[in-house]
């Protein structure tokens, strides 16, 4: 892309949302055949159901790709428009090239530029923040983000702890420049890390497609997670980033018609919308079908949530991720979107 530095002061917009979810679905009773697990521990524990896999030859930039013609569909947008694609994700197909240049090339978007971004499951925030800035700055015009995660392959399926949570699927969001006048837009994030928890969830390889002919990674290089030490960090951050964003911008949670949160956990969620005094109308949840997609939950949750009528143009969204760094990012922005297109299923 050549930055167009010359652009007139304008507004970043949340213009288009799109997903994909791999076919294979696998259920409670599956995890229950390998591991010492019951379904009803994990329903009642976490919330989830079912959760879908990739497909052995499927990887994260293809997954990404679907998702990414997706929003391109949705928004009536040429991939030939496209100035920037970011591709936050734990899994990437490899540490170089970046999946993100993968994906520009799959959907044709030949004249973006395209990096891959690690922030783990706030993944997805933080690059909604930088495609923000990218778009007001005058950087580029239409930022494609996708959300695109193969956790089922550096998950280790015999640790009960981690092997119920982790899913695969993408998705994605067309930040693209509105007129200021106009548009809402983006009205404020809060980004955070904290690395004095870097210890307690760590991934130490990432999604090369030869671990799907390996059987996944081994053991030992799989996502490892102190998951009481998370869950307390996530009840606590997800509360106080809301709360400060809100803040911040003189709103309340009766401002908010939607909330769309990392997909951890469901007792996760609903902690936080007790505190934050947010009805179960206005707190989005696909765990049960879905489960943990780091980076790809709040996309792929956005685009259903859209599907299923709970989204509608002209919505006040409260976006809150956090996970793995330990990070956390949240945004407050209005979903303008360009076209009504649903290109979920
Ligand atoms: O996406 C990144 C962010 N990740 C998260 O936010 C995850 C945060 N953490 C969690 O969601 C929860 O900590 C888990 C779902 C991972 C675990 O739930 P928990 O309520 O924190 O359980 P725990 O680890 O404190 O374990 C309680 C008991 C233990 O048994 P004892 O020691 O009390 O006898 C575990 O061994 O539950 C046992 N346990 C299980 N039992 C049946 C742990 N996993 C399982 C299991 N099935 N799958």
């Amino acid at each position: 892309m050549t930055p167009d530095r010359s652009a007139p002061r304008r507004r970043a917009r949340l213009a288009a949302l799109g997903g994909y979810a791999p076919a294979r679905v696998v259920t409670n009773a599956e995890i229950e055949r390998r591991v010492d697990t019951t379904d009803e521990w994990i329903r009642t524990r976490t919330g989830i159901r079912e959760r879908r896999y990739a497909a052995p030859d499927e990887t994260t930039a293809d997954m990404a790709a679907v998702a990414a013609e997706r929003v391109l569909a949705s928004a009536g947008l040429p991939s030939a428009e496209v100035d920037m694609v970011i591709v936050p994700t734990a899994t990437p197909d490899a540490l170089f090239p970046a999946t993100a240049a993968i994906v520009a090339d799959r959907i044709g978007a030949r004249r973006a530029a395209a990096y891959d971004l690690s922030a783990a499951c706030s993944g997805f925030v933080y690059a909604l923040a930088q495609a923000t800035a990218l778009v007001e700055a005058g950087m580029a015009g239409n930022v494609l983000v996708v959300g695109s995660e193969v956790l089922s392959r550096v998950t280790d399926h015999d640790d009960r702890a981690t092997c119920i949570l982790f899913a695969d699927g993408a998705g994605g969001a067309l930040v693209t420049a509105g007129d200021a006048e106009t548009t809402t837009g983006f009205l404020a994030f809060d980004l955070g890390a904290d690395g004095s928890g870097a210890d307690q969830l760590v991934l130490p390889v990432g999604g090369d497609r030869r671990l799907a002919a390996a059987g996944g990674a081994p053991a030992d290089a799989c996502i490892r997670m102190d998951g009481p030490a998370v869950f307390r960090f996530a009840t606590r951050v997800m509360v106080e980033s809301a709360q400060r964003l809100l803040d911040g911008l003189s709103m309340g949670i009766a401002d908010i018609d939607l909330v769309v949160a990392h997909q951890a956990n469901s007792r996760i969620m609903d902690h936080a919308a007790e505190r934050l005094g947010i009805p179960p109308e206005r707190l989005f949840n696909n765990l049960e079908l879905f489960g943990n997609t780091s980076s790809a939950s709040i996309p792929m949750a956005l685009a259903q949530a859209r599907d299923a009528g709970r989204l509608s143009p002209g919505d006040m969204l409260l976006l809150v991720g956090f996970g793995g760094g330990l990070t956390w990012a949240s945004s407050v922005v209005r979903y303008e979107p360009l076209g009504e297109e649903h290109q979920w299923a």
